[in-house]
């Protein structure tokens, strides 16, 4: 990865230490469509988990104080390296997740992406249909994403703490669609959730300035 992406996930880390970096707006700022309840837990209990659980076990071992990114590309796949896998996956999607949405958000993408958009999907509102059903149709745990892959901007999906990083293809937005994301708030209606982040919260200025 480089520039934006590099930069934004330096935010994570002090020295050896991963930190929790901090939210980019307030708890509130997402209302109505996430409520402060649900962000404060997602990010001050779920969030910084996977932050302790990481440091504790990285300690004293060869991962200690190398980039998150290091760390997912070398631990993924590994059985023996699950839980360090699964905590700094979670630390980066968490921080990529909670950069994937703004206050400010939905709308129209900067022209440059835009164009990109359509020369991918077609349209805007294809783009934003195939990223709901990635969203929707994830089973159980996971995240949906738009991804770079060369010039083309493609939709996937991950299982759990898997990300587009681990096939060395570039995240340029993601949904959270754990259960915690959404459960206070929309109950089992998750494609209401997804559908309402794209309309109101997707920010594709992020999305923008993380093309390579
Ligand atoms: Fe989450």
């Amino acid at each position: 990865m480089s520039n934006h992406l590099e930069n934004f996930s330096q935010t994570a880390q002090s020295g050896s230490t991963y930190v929790l970096a901090p939210l980019p707006y307030a708890d509130n700022a997402l209302e109505p469509v996430i409520s402060a309840h649900t962000l404060s837990f997602h990010y001050g209990k779920h969030h910084k988990a996977y932050v302790d659980n990481l440091n504790k076990l990285v300690a004293d071992t060869v991962f200690a104080g190398q980039s998150l990114e290091k760390i997912i590309t070398a631990t993924a796949g590994q059985a023996d390296k699950a839980g360090i896998f699964n905590n700094a996956a979670q630390v980066w999607n968490h921080m990529f997740y909670w950069h994937s949405l703004s206050p400010k958000g939905g709308g129209e993408p900067p022209t440059a992406l835009k164009q990109k958009i359509e020369a991918s999907f077609g349209s805007v509102d294809a783009c934003k249909k195939e990223f709901a059903n990635a969203a929707v149709t994830q089973f159980g745990s996971g995240w949906a994403w738009l991804v770079q892959e060369g010039d083309k901007l493609a939709i996937a999906k991950t299982s759990n703490a898997d990300s587009p990083l681990t096939k060395n293809i570039r995240p340029l937005l993601t949904i959270d669609v754990w259960e915690h994301a959404y459960y206070l708030d929309y109950q089992n209606r998750r494609p209401d959730y997804v559908n309402t982040i794209l309309d109101k919260l997707i920010n594709w200025e992020f999305a923008a300035a993380n093309l390579s």
